[in-house]
């Protein structure tokens, strides 16, 4: 018999399926929860500090007091990483405000928070030897969810119609825009384009995620290779006519999009940029906390 998956709820472990929680929750109630996704390739973490001190920065953004340190998060996420079926998962980490004995949207202070983390399979990491077999599609749309989207909050409803509303159309993605043209981010990852052989991606502010594999590519290209990175406000246009065009996220690394609506973008192929970028990511991806 095969043993249940493991979960974490509230200081404990216990299988996933007894996880409970109240139906009161602020979570549940209101989306008033902050998480985290840690991807771990071989059971080990990658940008493991990163990524908790982006949940500790998230917590304090909101006004979530879990009074857990780095440690034990840490031991949390390798818990869940090493007792995980398949050696390539993410831990994902989810703090809410509580359970609170009314539903109003205001809270008290002295709410307990509610922990829950999970493991969850994921796909082995890419490369250029081991390329996706297809490159993916974006569907641009404006991006129409609020004005904190560099908080990884669990409101996500804004990004889940982005998605699903791409999906629908035939697409695997959304690539957001805002009124005036600015690019933004994808629904579920970070976004750069590629031409003459420099590498950009929006600048970092309140509009867009500072995802944690973005972070990790810019620091291993500066680190490892001649190649330019330019962070800068970027339009559609500018991706529309790009040489190559990537998604980051903790779940797909970097993953090459083929087009954007009906057109093709480079060669409608994995690009040589990717290659070689995806090939120095994986070399040095763990030299980073
Ligand atoms: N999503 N932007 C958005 C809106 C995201 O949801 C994500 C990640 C990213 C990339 O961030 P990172 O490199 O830290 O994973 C950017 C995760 C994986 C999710 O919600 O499942």
């Amino acid at each position: 018999m095969t043993q249940p998956e493991l979960a974490y709820l509230n200081g404990k472990y216990l299988p996933r399926h007894e996880a409970k929680i109240s139906p009161m929750d602020r979570g549940f109630l209101f989306g008033d929860a902050i998480y985290e996704v840690v991807p771990c390739h071989h059971r080990k973490p990658i940008g493991l500090q990163r990524h908790i001190d982006r949940l500790q920065r998230n917590l304090k953004a909101i006004g979530i007091t879990a009074n857990k340190s780095d440690n034990y998060w840490r031991s949390v996420i390798n818990t869940l990483a090493q007792d995980s079926p398949t050696e390539h998962c993410g831990i994902y980490l989810h703090v809410s405000r509580g359970e609170a004995p009314k539903r109003h949207h205001t809270y008290n202070n002295d709410l307990t928070p509610t922990e829950f983390a999970y493991s969850f399979q994921i796909a082995p990491p890419p490369s250029s030897a081991n390329k996706p077999s297809m490159g993916l599609k974006l569907k641009s749309q404006e991006d129409l969810r609020w004005l904190h989207c560099d908080v990884k909050v669990t409101a996500l409803l804004g990004n889940v119609l982005h998605y699903q509303h791409a999906v629908d159309a035939g697409f695997d993605e959304a690539l957001l825009y805002r009124p005036g043209g600015k690019i933004t981010e994808a629904s579920a990852s970070n976004v750069f384009c590629i031409k003459d052989a420099t590498i950009y991606t929006p600048v970092l502010d309140h509009t867009l995620l500072p995802g944690i594999t973005r972070g990790l590519i810019i620091d291993v290209l500066r680190d490892n290779s001649s190649l330019t990175v330019s962070e800068q406000d970027l339009t559609l246009q500018d991706f529309l006519e790009a040489d190559e065009v990537w998604l980051s996220s903790s779940t797909r690394e970097i993953a090459p999009v083929v087009q954007i609506d009906e057109r093709i973008i480079g060669s409608g192929e994995t690009g040589p940029i990717w290659a070689t970028v995806i090939d120095l990511f994986q070399k040095h991806k763990y030299e980073y906390a």
